[in-house]
């Protein structure tokens, strides 16, 4: 185990077969790949945690996901959606807790129309803020068209690469348009987040590894990994569910392969452990998103029981977080955050994974 370690920390390469052994190690060898994990987040991106604002601004979505809270069929949970006056608002507050970043995340929410967004994304821009999103699969032309208005990135996670899985799980759905909107978001230039569900029902040690060689073949700028937590409300309520230690050994084994992605410590590894988000940040983490969401909204975003922070403000998770990272000898980064790469291995990659270089080159002029 140790060599293959050895070998992905200084070739960026292992096979799936490989990754699948290494996610059933047993536990000093993940001790060890942790270690490395740490290492690389260490050389390639620093000890500066970036810190994003989470703004959860509509808990109301037309898609029926059978993993989570806000499905449509799901009639337990209050739904609600913010105006764009308190959008902007929240933006304004993030900005005030020193945050460089502010996600705008909602189910997928059509009462949300370009005649909305356009106007607000610019408004929050002019507020010097760099702005991701997390709303969804939408069409090209509205990717194309938030992104003139001011959006860099865009978070939409593949779940699973295993297209059954996939299609079972997202009724309505389908994995190859799942796979069209990271495209369309790639070559509009927006910086591209992904990542997976860790322990879904079905799901395998295998089909795990491939998510994480499609993490690498995509050179994605964001993962995002989190443990399936199973809500009570949805048809998935009596399954297991992930488990801290696997979620974290994927995004370590991520790190591995993709070495200056940016990587969240997510909330969900913290609702799973107490100290979650600062052992991930030590497991190859390297970006917390704390939730500027305010009141009754956190608790009615309620993707899966056990969520942290629905008590507590915003101004208390600045402070918190802020204090969990200093304590582990880590610091909050002060830049926005962009990923940072080196020319060569973009290149290197784009050859290999056929994505289109003017599209990158496009991106990576924005950023730098
Ligand atoms: N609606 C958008 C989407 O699906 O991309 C963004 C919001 S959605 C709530 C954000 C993420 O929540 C999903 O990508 C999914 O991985 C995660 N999620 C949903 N239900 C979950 C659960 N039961 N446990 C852990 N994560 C969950
Ligand atoms: Fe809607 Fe996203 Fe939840 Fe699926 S994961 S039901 S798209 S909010
Ligand atoms: Fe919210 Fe610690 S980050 S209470």
């Amino acid at each position: 185990m140790e060599k293959l370690i050895n070998q992905a920390e200084e070739t960026q390469t292992l096979s799936q077969e490989e990754l699948a052994q290494l996610l059933a190690a047993d536990e000093a060898a993940a001790e060890k790949l942790f270690a490395a994990a740490d290492r690389v987040r260490r050389q390639q991106v620093g000890d500066g945690v970036h810190l994003r604002g989470l703004i959860e601004f509509s808990n109301t979505c037309r898609q029926n996901c059978l993993y989570c809270g806000l499905r449509r069929d799901n009639h337990q949970v209050q739904r609600y959606r913010m105006e764009p006056e308190e959008i902007y608002g929240l933006a304004v507050k993030a900005v005030g807790y020193g945050y460089k970043t502010v996600v705008l995340q909602s189910g997928e929410d059509p009462y949300y129309t370009l005649e909305i967004m356009e106007p607000l994304l610019r408004r929050i821009k002019a507020l010097g803020l760099a702005i991701t999103l997390s709303l969804g699969e939408k069409s090209r032309e509205e990717y194309a068209r938030y992104r003139a208005a001011g959006a860099d990135r865009y978070l939409l996670r593949i779940e699973t690469t295993d297209q059954a899985l996939y299609e079972r799980l997202d009724p309505g759905m389908s994995l190859a348009n799942r796979l069209r909107c990271l495209q369309d978001l790639r070559e509009l230039g927006y910086e591209v987040g992904t990542g997976c569900l860790v322990g879904l029902p079905g799901q395998t040690l295998a089909s795990l590894a491939a998510d994480i060689l499609f993490f690498q073949s995509l050179d994605a700028d964001m993962v995002g990994i989190g443990p399936f937590i199973p809500n009570a409300d949805t048809p998935l309520g009596q399954e297991t569910g992930g488990t801290f230690e696997l979620a974290t050994r994927v995004m370590a084994l991520t790190r591995l392969l993709l070495p200056n992605s940016n990587i969240p410590a997510t909330t969900a590894m913290e609702t799973l452990h107490p100290q979650g988000r600062i052992l991930a940040l030590q497991r190859g983490a390297n970006v917390v998103m704390p939730n500027v969401t305010e009141g009754d909204y956190r608790r009615q975003y309620a993707l899966y029981p056990g969520k942290i922070c629905v008590n507590d403000t915003p101004a208390h998770c600045r402070g918190c977080i802020t204090g969990k990272i200093q304590a582990i000898g880590r610091h909050v980064a002060t830049d926005a955050g962009f990923r940072r790469k080196e020319p060569e291995r973009r290149f290197a990659q784009i050859e290999r994974t056929g994505i289109e270089q003017e599209s990158r080159g496009e991106s990576e002029g924005m950023h730098e």
